[in-house]
């Protein structure tokens, strides 16, 4: 059996998300922090985007912390960026942050997949921390479902949907950390078991919630009684799934530029002829059709084993057409 992993936190996730610090989407803007910040606390937390002042008051005293959360706003681009990349919407209005368009500002599919995705992440990166000994000062412990303050502006709906998808996004993140275990053995005898418990990558978690951006439900706000609650529009009547991905308003087919939507288009999207899934051109170019052109690519090539033991290679270049959208 491997030595259980070190992991987490308790205390910093709480604290996190007590004072707002990573509420929402709006911290992602730290990732424009320049990489090199010398640990210089006047400095450091001032130019940190995004922060209201007393933010950057808790930023002074706890740096280590803010590095971490730094990392976790790059690693939320990144993977964002990566996971929708053959999608017409591609997560690259993610990098506006903290002056989001509209695909990003409204109750969307989108939003509710960038929330999941950064609150699934914040988590993420502080573990990761914490158990490579980055962060000092982590105790070990369960991922705790912290009551999440909410901030005063957007509708209640709104907030009630960015607090259930965040909520999606952790709770991905945590079945991700469940113990796994394997059987050896003689035809499955299970007479050796091996478990671990874990952390996947956040590229994984960020395609798990992916296919619930897919299948998302679309909800409204209804009043029950004396409160008003978010549930599915279609007229079973079902309460919201806690395991589910839930947004308020459609998003447009993002096909064609319109500022006012948040849609960049997809004019001059490279696009994939022999696929038939969301990147083939097909799909990708709205049926606008496409442009082929030439592109270059330099591969190692002429491969020879040397005893022993090192390879050498050449490099060749080979020309591959390419299409992007009309
Ligand atoms: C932090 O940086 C500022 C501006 O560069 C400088 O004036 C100040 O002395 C620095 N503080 C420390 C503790 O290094
Ligand atoms: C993502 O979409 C935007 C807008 O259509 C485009 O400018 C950008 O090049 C795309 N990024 C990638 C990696 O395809
Ligand atoms: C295009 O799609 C096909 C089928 O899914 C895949 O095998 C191929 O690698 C893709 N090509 C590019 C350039 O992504
Ligand atoms: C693409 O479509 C063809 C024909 O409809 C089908 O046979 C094939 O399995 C599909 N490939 C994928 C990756 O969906």
């Amino acid at each position: 059996m491997k030595p259980s992993l070190r992991f987490f936190l308790a205390g910093f996730l709480l604290w996190i998300l007590q004072t707002g610090l990573c509420y929402g989407i709006k911290w992602i803007a730290l990732s424009k922090t320049p990489l090199v910040l010398a640990l210089n606390q006047t400095q450091h937390c001032k130019q940190l985007e995004g922060l209201v002042v007393s933010q950057v008051q808790l930023c002074r005293s706890n740096l280590e912390l803010m590095q971490t959360i730094i990392q976790a706003a790059r690693e939320v681009i990144k993977t964002c960026r990566k996971t929708f990349s053959d999608m017409r919407w591609n997560c690259s209005s993610i990098e506006l942050a903290p002056n989001y368009l509209l695909d990003l500002e409204r109750g969307t599919r989108e939003s509710a997949f960038v929330y999941a995705l950064s609150a699934a992440a914040i988590s993420h990166t502080i573990a990761r921390a914490c158990t490579t000994g980055d962060l000092p000062g982590c105790s070990c412990g369960p991922i705790p479902d912290a009551p999440m303050k909410m901030k005063k502006s957007g509708s209640q709906a709104n907030k009630l949907m960015h607090l259930h998808n965040s909520e999606v996004g952790r709770q991905v993140l945590k079945a991700s950390l469940e113990m796994k275990c394997k059987c050896h053995g003689v035809s499955g005898s299970c007479s050796i078991k091996t478990c671990w418990k874990g952390l996947q990558e956040l590229q994984d978690i960020a395609l798990d919630l992916k296919t619930k951006y897919l299948s998302a439900t679309k909800v409204v706000h209804r009043p029950m009684g004396t409160r008003k609650y978010l549930v599915p529009k279609d007229i079973d009547i079902r309460p919201v799934k806690e395991t589910e991905l839930i947004y308020l308003q459609s998003s447009p087919d993002f096909c064609m530029k319109n500022e006012k939507v948040g849609s960049h288009g997809t004019q001059d999207r490279q696009c994939n002829k022999t696929s038939n899934g969301s990147d083939s051109c097909d799909l990708m170019c709205c049926g606008r059709g496409y442009n082929p052109y030439m592109d270059k690519v330099v591969e190692r090539c002429h491969c020879k084993y040397h005893w022993c033991c090192y390879v050498t290679c050449k490099k060749c270049e080979r020309t591959v057409e390419r299409y992007v959208c009309k």
